[in-house]
């Protein structure tokens, strides 16, 4: 495996031990937005790329009930382990693989989804086109990535904090998904893949949160840079963190900005 995909894949083992706690339930809210773009009905074969901890195929699962199949694949260990956990008596399996070479034949799926995976991809086209491929003729593809301000303020407020206790900002867009949170670029890239009736619609989302929560997301999705950092200074990020919240949160909590974007088309 290439050094960057190892490298989302240990941030993604480092953030499944918290991924599916209640303050990211933003995830869940998302997952089942595109389940319903996805047009996921029973019977179907669906594969979803970049299940994580499988939100997006355990709801796919109910949907296509027993005489259908979904199968969720991924890059980290982790986040599978996750996914397995919660499988039960759900017609969903899981494999470890990458989204740049899947291992299923052509036209193998009725429906494709992917919810917030596609821009981890160092080869975004080449993961869309795999999805292109595995799908039949007049399947749907369907896919979430961010709006941008996501997680902002105490994203770029963490990521300042950091570099001023010796953690380097990464190169530019400092998040991937920044590379994606334009509609137009996501038509593009479903247009480039191959893919027909392309549509693409914002899903706004957010709510007001406690504090601690805001810092729970946090200490999930930056586990990775986190993690540098020697014992007293991660304790006092977290002091410094719940202070600037409280400072720039409101009294009825802080506002969690995650409004995403969903593609949808048809091969
Ligand atoms: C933000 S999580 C989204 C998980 C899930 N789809 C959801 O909506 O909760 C992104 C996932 O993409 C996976 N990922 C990143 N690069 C990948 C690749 N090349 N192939 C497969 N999965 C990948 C990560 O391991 C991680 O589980």
């Amino acid at each position: 495996m290439e050094d960057s995909k190892r490298k989302v894949a240990g941030r993604f083992d480092l953030a499944s031990q918290t991924y599916d706690e209640v303050p990211l339930r933003f995830m869940d809210h998302h997952a089942q937005a595109l389940v319903g773009a996805g047009e996921i009905a029973p019977g179907m074969r669906v594969l979803d790329v970049a299940t994580g901890t499988g939100k997006v195929a355990l709801l796919a699962a109910e949907r296509v009930g027993a005489r259908g199949r979904v199968t969720g694949i991924d890059i980290s260990p982790g986040m599978l382990a996750q996914a397995r956990r919660k499988a039960k008596e759900l017609p969903v399996e899981f494999f470890e693989m990458d989204a740049e070479t899947l291992r299923f034949s052509d036209e193998s799926f009725d429906a494709v989804l992917c919810g917030f995976g596609v821009f981890f991809l160092p080869d975004m086209l080449r993961g869309m086109r795999e999805m292109w491929r595995v799908l039949r003729p007049g399947g749907r593809v369907a896919l979430t990535t961010w709006r941008p301000g996501a997680f902002e303020p105490m994203g770029e407020w963490t990521l300042a904090w950091l570099e001023r206790h010796g953690i380097a900002r990464p190169p530019v867009p400092s998040e991937p998904w920044m590379l994606l949170e334009q509609p137009e670029h996501l038509e593009l890239l479903l247009e480039r893949a191959g893919f027909q009736e392309r549509r693409v619609v914002t899903e706004p989302y957010g709510y007001n949160m406690a504090p601690e929560d805001r810092l729970r997301i946090t200490l999930t999705t930056a586990a990775d840079r986190l993690r540098l950092l020697p014992s007293e200074d991660q304790q006092r990020f977290r002091e410094d963190y719940l202070a600037e919240a409280n400072r720039t949160g409101a009294p009825e909590g802080h506002w969690l900005e995650v409004s995403a974007l969903i593609g949808a088309a048809v091969r």
